[in-house]
């Protein structure tokens, strides 16, 4: 059986105490979820990431933060570097998320340098990619995809595998104004991803687990992580109350294990 990824990004809200409060109750009504076989983390603000990194069990949720800079240090003002955050014990490098992309423009290039310094320094890389409502439109979803894995991984050796992760999250699928994908076409997009994987790093490149983000919802989750090429469910809106988002990640794993 497949491990099941259910993790979120709290993007910029929640302040130190409330990030606390959120995780310290998510630990607990989730503590009895085996985690051999369900993977939980969660990306808080870096305000929060000191205080979360001390308190938190990672072995219960795994701590992420939501950018990084590609270079350890230097004349960089307002950018964080991976030794800042690897001195908290992170384990996770979110990368390249629509908002980034889109609102402070971030490019393919830059995803690709900070995948690798991501690497270097033994941070799970979370590559997000996903293609635009325009670039839907004109039926270039599947090119679109295919670039930002190509140039994000571009010269990443095969040995690191075990450290990729991928979000397929589409841009008009995120936040208050998104739709959600539907099922059908989440499938059609995770399997171009995986094929693309495979052509990147080899047959190997299957085993990256890759993961739905984009308005999931308890009306839509059930259906989503069922998907033959969705290992996971990586959520906002829908995450952020720790009993709703508990219960969310439960129906889907009955659902799963029904199925
Ligand atoms: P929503 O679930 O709120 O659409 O956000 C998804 C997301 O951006 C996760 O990174």
């Amino acid at each position: 059986m497949k491990k099941l990824y259910f993790g979120s990004n709290l993007k910029m809200y929640k302040n130190v105490h409330d990030t606390m409060e959120y995780l310290t109750k998510l630990q607990e009504l989730t503590a009895d979820l085996d985690r051999s076989r369900y993977e939980m983390f969660i990306i808080p603000s870096f305000t929060s990431l000191y205080c979360a990194s001390e308190k938190i069990d990672q072995n219960l949720i795994r701590l992420g933060a939501q950018n990084m800079c590609w270079e350890d240090q230097g004349q960089f003002t307002g950018e964080i570097s991976p030794l800042m955050l690897k001195e908290l014990n992170l384990q996770i490098m979110e990368l390249g998320h629509s908002e980034r992309r889109h609102v402070f423009g971030e490019t393919d290039q830059w995803m690709n340098l900070k995948v690798k310094a991501a690497l270097s320094h033994g941070f799970t890389a979370l590559l997000c990619i996903g293609e635009t409502d325009e670039q839907k439109e004109y039926g270039i979803s599947d090119e679109v995809l295919r670039t930002q894995l190509k140039i994000g991984f571009y010269g990443v050796s095969p040995e690191n595998i075990g450290n990729i992760w991928v979000a397929y999250e589409p841009v008009w699928a995120i936040g208050v104004n998104g739709k959600p994908a539907t099922p059908e076409y989440a499938q059609e997009k995770h399997h171009v991803i995986r094929e693309c994987l495979a052509e990147i790093f080899g047959e190997k490149g299957r085993e990256i687990p890759v993961l739905y983000g984009g308005s999931v919802n308890p009306g839509n989750s059930n259906q989503l992580i069922v998907l033959p090429d969705v290992d996971g469910l990586f959520v906002g809106r829908a995450a952020w109350d720790a009993e709703k988002f508990n219960v969310l990640i439960r129906d889907a794993i009955e659902t799963y294990n029904n199925q």
